[in-house]
């Protein structure tokens, strides 16, 4: 089948097979390998992506739902060498250990940033638990989604 859809602000049309899910879609044919894959179940979130505007993992759903909508993944942040503030606020943090989860993260809370209600620490870490990280015992991460929402104390002034 062919499906049309809009990555990362550039519209592709490809012909697929019906079974090809998001995440090797994403991959394979669009060579976009920021998306990680974990568990193919959707348990573990490492390949999450942005669907219309909300986090999705990407494993859970066939490329051919995705004609007519629009995907970001973690490659649409940041500008070359040039990261992005949240990208920013993860360094700042020191959000990531082998950051083999930091994409799933960073489009988590591009999701988070867009809903642009004010979220307690709480709170973030409950929309952030759909993503298992194994190196950094969530903390720092926490922080560093704080820090981009806007949440986090003396952010600002470091
Ligand atoms: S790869 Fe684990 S949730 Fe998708
Ligand atoms: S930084 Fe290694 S899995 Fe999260």
């Amino acid at each position: 089948m062919v499906v049309t859809v809009v990555v990362n602000g550039t519209r592709v049309t490809e012909t697929i097979p019906t079974r090809l899910s998001v995440t090797d879609f994403l991959r394979h044919r669009l060579g976009l390998t920021g998306t990680h894959v974990g568990c193919e179940q959707g348990v573990c979130g490492m390949c999450t992506v942005v669907l219309d505007g909300e986090a999705v993992k990407s494993c859970l759903m066939y490329a051919a739902q995705l004609d007519g909508h629009e995907v970001e993944t973690v490659e649409s942040l940041g500008d070359g060498d040039a990261l992005s503030p949240l990208q920013q606020a993860f360094k700042s943090e020191h959000g990531l250990q082998c950051g083999f989860c930091t994409p799933a993260f960073l489009m988590t809370a591009t999701a988070l940033a867009r809903g642009g209600e004010p979220l307690t620490r709480e709170e973030i870490r409950e929309e952030l638990a759909g993503v298992l990280c194994r190196c950094t015992g969530y903390e720092f991460i926490v922080n560093a989604v704080e820090r981009h929402l806007g949440a986090r104390p003396g952010a600002a002034d470091d």
